[in-house]
């Protein structure tokens, strides 16, 4: 491992687990899973696209460290997130004779760290697991927080599990053979700390994206530490989403509905979240919530990140119908979260009907 990672901890009580924020870290798996974790197998689960890049690396620093190693090797896709491939995890640890002791291991995005978490949490009623993460989404916030679990046709995320794994290890270098269109889609979950946390990260990412968009390596590990430290307070204030977690699904409640009306294969969830952002921030503007020159910031940057700012075309009644279906819908709200100004936004249960129909009409692509 390069000089020591950057560590945080997200404090859980019992629960709490680190997470390390470096380069060359997938060398120092083992050892470092060693120090934590008494078990003696790890199920590395990985994807068809990551595993011939960083399993051989990732198994070597295992077995060095003394621990037998199975991988898991699944279809590539959010389109796979779903019980069929599941089925395959639990298939391999059950053949395998996985035991309570023993370890799941996430290597790739946020699709194979939802769907690991939630295996783990599922198999002999809640087997460790770690995250390594390989994608920016998925270092910036899939992987830190504990929500697992696998799409339903009718909607985003709605089965699974609220499962912490036990260490998250996420190493910079692996960023480098992300392709540019993941690298964006990622940034749209740095951009949305930036709208309902922090207003200073807002203003690094307008003055630097350049840089950031050219993958510079110290960089990108100083934002993987600041949207990771607000996760970690975050999770750590409110883990099961009764509160201020829900400010983490900016962007999310259309993001969602987009994801869903495209059948999960032809926009990227960042780039769902992103134009869910531009969205919602309009909404917040028309409802007089958010000054129009904040809106249009996040709007500007979005645009700038070339990620997309308008919704797929599809009637106005069926954007209506799949975020009825959302998990957001509590207690039969609909419900939004809404920016008041760049760093700062709050959760609106049903708001104006009539604003939100003219809102995604005047979003919708022509
Ligand atoms: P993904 O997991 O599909 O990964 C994107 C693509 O990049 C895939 O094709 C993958 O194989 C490939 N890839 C991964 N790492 C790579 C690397 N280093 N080099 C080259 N290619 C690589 O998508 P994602 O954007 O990482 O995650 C999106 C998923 O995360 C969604 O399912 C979303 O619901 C979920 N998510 C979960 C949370 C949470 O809190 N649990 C938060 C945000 C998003
Ligand atoms: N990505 C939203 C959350 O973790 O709560």
């Amino acid at each position: 491992m390069n000089p020591s990672p950057r560590t945080l901890t997200v404090a859980l009580g019992p629960r709490s687990y680190d997470i390390l924020i470096g380069s060359g870290i997938l060398s120092a798996i083992g050892p470092e899973l060693k120090t934590r974790f008494r078990g003696q197998r790890v199920a590395v689960v990985s994807n068809e696209t990551v595993a011939p890049l960083y399993l051989a690396q990732t198994r070597r620093s295992l077995e060095e460290a003394g621990f037998r190693v199975t991988p898991i090797i699944l279809p590539d896709g959010e389109s796979h997130k779903n019980w069929i491939t599941l089925q395959r995890i639990f298939d391999a640890l059950i053949e395998n004779r996985f035991e309570r002791g023993d370890a799941l291991l996430a290597l790739g995005g946020g699709v194979i760290g939802d769907m690991t978490g939630f295996a783990a949490a599922c198999h002999q009623r809640g087997v460790p697991f770690v995250q390594v993460p390989t994608t920016l989404l998925a270092q910036v916030d899939a992987s830190v927080g504990g929500k697992t679990g696998i799409n339903h046709p009718l909607g985003k995320n709605l089965i699974g599990a609220f499962h912490q794994p036990c260490l998250v290890l996420m190493d910079v270098d692996t960023l480098a053979t992300l392709p540019q269109r993941e690298h964006r889609a990622g940034l749209a979950e740095v951009i949305k700390y930036g709208v309902i946390w922090d207003k200073e990260l807002f203003g690094l990412l307008e003055t630097r994206l350049e840089t950031i968009l050219a993958g510079e390596p110290s960089l990108l590990t100083e934002l993987l530490h600041r949207c990771c430290a607000i996760k970690a307070e975050i999770v750590a204030m409110d883990e099961r989403e009764l509160g201020t977690r829900a400010l983490l699904n900016f962007g999310h409640t259309f993001g969602h509905a987009i994801e869903s009306l495209t059948g999960y294969d032809a926009w990227l969830h960042g780039e769902a979240v992103a134009a869910g952002m531009v969205v919602a921030a309009r909404f917040a503007t028309r409802l007089g919530l958010c000054p129009a020159e904040a809106s249009e910031r996040v709007c500007a940057l979005i645009q700038r990140a070339g990620l997309p700012t308008r919704l797929p075309a599809y009637p106005v009644d069926h954007y209506l119908e799949a975020m009825i279906h959302d998990k957001k819908v509590a207690f039969g709200n609909m419900r939004f979260i809404l920016p008041e100004t760049i760093g700062r936004a709050v959760v609106r249960d049903n708001p104006s009907a009539a604003d939100l129909t003219a809102t995604l009409a005047a979003h919708m692509e022509s």
